[in-house]
């Protein structure tokens, strides 16, 4: 599935598996990864990327390969600042003894929500944001608003604390300015103020902080992509229409094809061989999770767009010990927001055509015509 909009542009390969994030469609560029050098040392990016399902799935289960560098398990630009603070404590970003500690709370966490808590939640954001707010800005603001109605944040205070969710999440992102690391400061101490008085621990609400960090970019890719696909195949998006069941068949299968998050990074902890590469300790490795779900090894025909598909697989969602607990959420928070927004009327209209995605380096998000 791809989404052309500039036909020159999208003949001419991404540079890089980085680059590949906003290209118009990185489909036969990542095909070419896996055939010709699956496992490979980019000398441009500096690190090793991984694009075939083998590659991807034995990095991600890989002991020796950690989600932060082990010398810098903070990024330097936020130690000693609340939004570091709040970074050391999230199983998003740790590995070991602290992360097999808290991950089954977070995980715990995340599965007290009937999904029909979660649709309810979707259907009230999109009720609530779809007047007053022209696309990109309800996209980006969708999944926040919703994870802020589950986390039972007040009304008056919602406004507030999904802006606080958004500059943690650009504050803790490499390369961000001194400003928006301070913003991103003053964001962690007041959303950590908030969890700390609805009686949770420090690490339970710095998770708190995370589960709304990590609904925001993946969720407003997702939405994007499902929006897309709705607009563009009247068919489908008519027998999607039909039941929430088939909606979430069709955000599993965008979600699969068109993974909103196209890459995740590992850090080689000790000297170690993956796939019978030699990996330096302190290297960095891109798996580009967007390109194993189009291997053929992982799904039968997998550049078909196919709803119904049988023993359909992804890992879209991450795999092994930092897999998210947030996969069915994140399905029915979209499926529930397509779904109201498709019976409201003036879907088409609203989500428009696509010209282009957002310039980050892993989250493929689309962005509308407005
Ligand atoms: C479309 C939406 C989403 C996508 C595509 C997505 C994708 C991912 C991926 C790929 C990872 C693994 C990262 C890695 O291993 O490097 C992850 C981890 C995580 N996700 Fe999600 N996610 C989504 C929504 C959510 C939501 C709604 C929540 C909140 C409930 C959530 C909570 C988490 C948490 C807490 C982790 C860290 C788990 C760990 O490291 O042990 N995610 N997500």
């Amino acid at each position: 599935m791809s989404f052309p909009h500039d036909a020159a542009a999208e003949s001419v390969f991404p540079r890089d598996a980085v680059e590949a994030v906003t290209h118009p469609d990185p489909y036969p560029f990542y095909r070419q990864l896996r055939q010709e050098r699956p496992l490979f040392f980019d000398t441009r990016l500096g690190l090793w990327v991984a694009s075939s399902h083998a590659a991807v799935s034995a990095a991600l289960v890989h002991p020796a390969l950690r989600v932060r560098p082990p010398a810098e398990p903070v990024p330097r630009a936020l130690q000693g600042g609340a939004a570091g603070e709040v970074f050391a404590q999230l199983v998003r970003m740790t590995d070991g003894d602290f992360h097999a500690v808290h991950k089954p709370g977070v995980a715990r966490a995340a599965r007290r929500w009937a999904l029909a808590d979660v649709a309810r939640a979707a259907e009230d954001a999109a009720r609530d944001l779809r007047p007053r707010l022209p696309v990109n800005e309800f996209t980006a603001a969708l999944p926040v608003q919703t994870m802020a109605r589950l986390l039972g944040v007040p009304e008056g205070q919602r406004e507030a604390t999904c802006r606080w969710a958004a500059q943690f999440t650009q504050g803790i992102a490499p390369g961000a300015d001194a400003q928006a690391v301070a913003l991103a400061n003053a964001a962690a101490a007041a959303l950590m103020a908030q969890g700390r008085a609805q009686g949770l621990s420090a690490v339970q609400a710095a998770n708190r902080i995370g589960f709304m960090q990590q609904a925001l970019d993946a969720g407003s890719g997702l939405l994007g992509h499902v929006a897309l696909h709705l607009t563009q195949d009247a068919q489908q998006a008519a027998a999607a229409d039909a039941s929430p069941e088939a909606m979430c068949a069709l955000v599993r299968e965008v979600e699969r094809c068109a993974a909103p998050i196209q890459n995740t990074r590992r850090f080689a902890a000790e000297a170690l061989t993956l796939r019978g590469q030699p990996i330096a300790a302190g290297q960095a490795l891109l798996l580009v999770l967007a390109s194993a779900n189009r291997d053929e090894t992982l799904n039968t025909q997998p550049d078909r767009f196919h709803v119904h598909r049988e023993g359909g697989r992804s890992v879209g969602f991450g795999a092994g010990l930092h897999a998210c607990p947030g996969a069915a959420i994140a399905v029915e928070m979209v499926a529930a927001c397509a779904l109201w927004m498709r019976a409201a009327g003036q879907f088409d209209a609203y989500f428009g055509r696509c010209i282009g995605f957002r310039p980050l380096p892993n989250a493929r998000i689309p962005v509308f015509e407005q």
